[in-house]
């Protein structure tokens, strides 16, 4: 007999890789209070995986066929943390088509089907939630959604990757080399199953498309997104960041422009000390929010990680229990990447670092520039030269330094500001 309630609500899991397993830990580990909760009985009825676990408390529950789940009516609620667009894209498509709710922590799945899937789970009157998908254990999209609805957002600017941010914060704090930074985050469980996708940005692409989509409301496509990553950041632009006042972080940030168009990017930052999120290190995420009648809000927590990442799915799962017959608002429109603005366009003050001619190089800065604020660490070679310049275009800025290298200056290091 059903322990809570007159109902057994019956729910599936695909994929029992990290955070499914943590999914699966934190059901039955909290299952008394999360079934109060709902005041429903919770029942984990299958789980779809290639591989078997003997050693699972749920190890008979185990189905490597989808069709096993698609076909049981009594499943309500589907959970996907497969990752990957395939084939969870067909699989979360099926659900929604056949009335079923999907709880997903899948971001690469959000960020380049999420329209489709949204408009799919409202035609069905189902829910589509994936609160998981950006930030982690951390509250962000119901926030933004919800508790922010009465806003108008202008800029989000976050540390949306745990894996690389742990990698930024070894070496700034510990001189800890980029590779055995790297290693220990996969042994962590932090890094994707590709740690490209986290070091070369795509990650924090996809989520800063699935808040800018949110807070914007139209879809933003990643291809769309001028994104970089961390491999080129060096110990001695970790000095010079420290030299000038700040760190540098891998920032995803889009803001509205005058035009109506979003600017958004995902690169490494110089942040100043005096911003919240300098000080977010490890494998913590910090995303701030500037809303107008709000102001600045800074979310902060685990980005990344078996159990935050499980909690925010298993949360997500509550409210589609609490909600079997109504939708949840969670919504944008699609788009045809009309809404993004040329990164070209972008200003920014910039950190650059050359070796060559010092005296040429300053003075072809200045005459293009302006003031320019000059950097120093210690052990830098004679030739060796570092300054940050004033707010300028990206195409400006890119022209100056392709002119350098031009006339024989070498470039060793490059890195916008967040301002
Ligand atoms: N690889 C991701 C990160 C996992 O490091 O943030 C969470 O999305």
């Amino acid at each position: 007999m059903p322990k809570f309630g007159i109902n057994m609500v019956y729910i599936a899991i695909l994929g029992h890789g990290v955070v499914g397993s943590g999914v699966v830990e934190v059901m039955l580990h909290n299952a008394d209070n999360i079934n109060s909760r709902v005041k429903e009985e919770i029942f984990i009825k299958h789980i779809l995986d290639l591989r078997s676990f003997p050693e699972s408390p749920l190890a008979s529950r185990f189905t490597t066929d989808f069709e096993n789940i698609i076909n049981d009516s009594e499943i309500r609620i589907v959970v996907e943390v497969m990752g990957g667009v395939h084939p969870a894209y067909d699989f979360v498509k099926r659900c929604l088509l056949a009335g079923k709710s999907v709880v997903t922590s899948n971001k690469e799945l959000v960020a380049v089907k999420g329209a489709e899937l949204i408009r799919v789970a409202s035609e069905n009157n189902v829910n589509f939630l994936f609160e998981a998908s950006v930030g982690g254990g951390i509250p962000i999209l119901r926030p933004l959604s919800q508790c922010l609805a009465a806003n108008r957002v202008s800029e989000i600017a976050g540390i949306l990757n745990g894996t690389t941010n742990f990698i930024l914060t070894k070496m700034i704090k510990e001189q800890v080399s980029f590779e055995d930074a790297l290693a220990e985050a996969q042994s962590l469980g932090y890094a994707e199953r590709d740690p490209a996708a986290d070091v070369d940005g795509h990650d924090a692409c996809r989520k800063i498309c699935i808040l800018a989509a949110l807070a914007f409301g139209k879809h933003v496509y990643p291809e769309a997104v001028y994104t970089q990553g961390i491999r080129s950041v060096k110990l001695e632009d970790v000095a010079y960041a420290e030299n000038w006042g700040g760190v540098i972080k891998l920032i995803g940030l889009v803001r509205e422009v005058e035009n109506g168009k979003l600017q958004i990017c995902v690169a490494p930052m110089l942040v100043s000390r005096e911003s919240q999120i300098a000080s977010v290190d490890g494998v913590f995420n910090g995303i701030k929010v500037n809303g107008d009648a709000t102001g600045e809000i800074v979310f902060y927590g685990r980005g990344a990680g078996k159990l935050p990442t499980a909690s925010a799915v298993v949360a997500d799962i509550i409210d589609c229990v609490k909600h079997l017959s109504a939708r949840k608002y969670l919504f944008w429109e699609d788009c045809d990447g009309s809404n993004i603005e040329s990164y070209s366009k972008d200003v920014t003050g910039m950190y650059f670092r050359f070796k060559g001619d010092k005296a040429k190089i300053l003075a072809d800065a200045e005459e293009r520039f302006g003031e320019l604020k000059l950097l120093s660490r210690k052990g830098a070679s004679e030739d060796e030269i570092a300054f940050v310049t004033t707010p300028h275009t990206i195409e400006e800025l890119e022209s100056f330094k392709a002119e350098q290298i031009n006339q024989g200056a070498e470039l060793l290091g490059s890195i916008r500001l967040l301002a």
